[in-house]
């Protein structure tokens, strides 16, 4: 095992994975059904010839830098591991500190109803709902083919959240709702050949490039939102000042700013005083 480990992340390297050993070692780690460290722990063994031709489909697989999620199909967010295929975006750890935001902004609400607009593989509604078990959640995408992915997520995890299409919030049930979340498109679309080939050649174009969404969702919250409700927003790395001027400018109040991980102002959230008006344009 240890050759086909060096063999494959030698490949993987070639190919200009970033994380080509790690990436190694996940795939074969899938393909004998367990998890990396027990491939680390077991690395003398010898492996089969059914394990090796499945793992050389993968890696074959990687090397045309198909995300890696993408190939082994899955991925963990929060507490859930989530169906992923290029119909949706795949989670990011980033969108896990929203998901942690919006819990404590609903914590002292029993059953609040929350929306989460362009929910993609549902990854923010499911894990609201997981972890706040009374919450009302919908999730809606303008992708037919993502709230596929996000419906067949919430059966696997056995939670009541319903999907429905919609075009922002058009489509939408009206509310009034306690929280509106979103993640959406904000990759400019000359920024999108400066991408890693993973994300530019593999995840779904309506769900990166975006110019305005965050205004357009700011905005149409405004209309659905119950007095004292919330808006939670993920935005791209350097725009969080302006996202939180035009909250402002919208008449949101407690407008703060929340740093990812990596310590980037990724996420802007703001609170109403007001409920269901809608601002001239
Ligand atoms: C950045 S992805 C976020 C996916 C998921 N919420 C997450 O955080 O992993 C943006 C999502 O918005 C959806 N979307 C794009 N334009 C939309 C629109 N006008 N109305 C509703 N959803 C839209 C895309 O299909 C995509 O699933």
């Amino acid at each position: 095992m240890r050759d086909t480990l060096g063999d494959a992340s030698h490949r993987l390297d070639g190919a200009g994975c970033a994380s080509a050993r790690v990436d190694a070692e996940f795939l074969l780690a899938y393909v004998l059904g367990t998890t990396r460290s027990s491939v680390l722990v077991d690395r003398d063994r010898t492996l089969p010839d059914d394990v090796l031709a499945r793992l050389e489909e993968l890696v074959v697989r990687r090397e045309r830098r198909e995300p890696l999620a993408y190939v082994i199909g899955e991925w963990g967010f929060r507490r859930l591991t989530l169906k992923v295929d290029s119909r949706v975006l795949i989670p990011r750890p980033e969108t896990e500190v929203v998901v942690e935001r919006c819990l404590a902004l609903l914590s002292e609400l029993d059953e609040p109803r929350v929306l989460d607009v362009g929910t993609g593989s549902g990854a923010i509604a499911l894990a609201i709902a997981d972890e706040h078990p009374g919450a009302r959640v919908t999730g809606a995408d303008a992708s037919v083919d993502a709230l596929a992915v996000a419906r067949g997520n919430a059966r696997d995890a056995n939670l009541g959240v319903e999907f429905v299409p919609c075009d922002l919030f058009a489509g939408l049930p009206a509310g009034p709702w306690d929280l509106v979340v979103s993640n959406p498109p904000y990759v400019r679309p000359d920024e999108i050949d400066l991408l890693e080939p993973e994300v530019r050649d593999w995840e779904p174009r309506a769900a990166l490039v975006g110019d305005g969404a965050a205004e357009a969702v700011a905005r149409g919250a405004r209309a659905v939102l119950e007095e004292r409700g919330a808006l939670v927003l993920e935005v791209a790395d350097g725009d969080a000042e302006r996202v939180s001027g035009l909250l402002l400018k919208l008449g949101y109040v407690g407008v703060a700013v929340t740093q990812d991980l990596a310590g980037r102002d990724r996420i802007v959230e703001g609170a109403t005083t007001f409920a269901g008006t809608v601002l001239p344009e």
